[in-house]
């Protein structure tokens, strides 16, 4: 899907913000934030849900590979609370945004996604 390719951008934009904290590097902190937002608006609540509603079901009504549905789904779950870290799914706000504490945290729920 193209669309995965906004998601594997923004997860090249953690590891770099993971390799400058590695290294003790000033990053832009703004950047991490707008990624989580990209990540919560395009990838959770429209990419994600796509697939949640409409390809989901199909693999379960056909009986396949439900396993890994299962768990794409739980990675989903996962992953939406470590992007905004409040599991209420409140709007997001640069006041309430908090990027996973360690940006790997999304990258590790989400790559095998990609
Ligand atoms: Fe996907």
């Amino acid at each position: 899907m193209r669309e995965h390719g906004v998601l594997k951008r923004v997860l090249l934009i953690y590891r770099e913000v993971m390799n400058r904290i590695d290294s003790k590097r000033d990053f832009p902190p703004d950047v991490v934030i707008s990624s989580a937002k990209l990540i919560r608006a395009f990838v959770e609540d429209y990419h994600e849900k796509l697939e949640e509603d409409y390809l989901f079901p199909r693999f379960r009504k056909a009986n396949k590979l439900v396993d890994l549905v299962d768990v794409l789904n739980q990675q989903h779950q996962k992953g939406r609370v470590l992007t905004i870290g409040h599991p209420t799914g409140q709007p997001v706000s640069t006041q309430g945004c908090q990027p996973a504490r360690e940006p790997s945290e999304h990258a590790v729920p989400v790559r095998p996604h990609v």
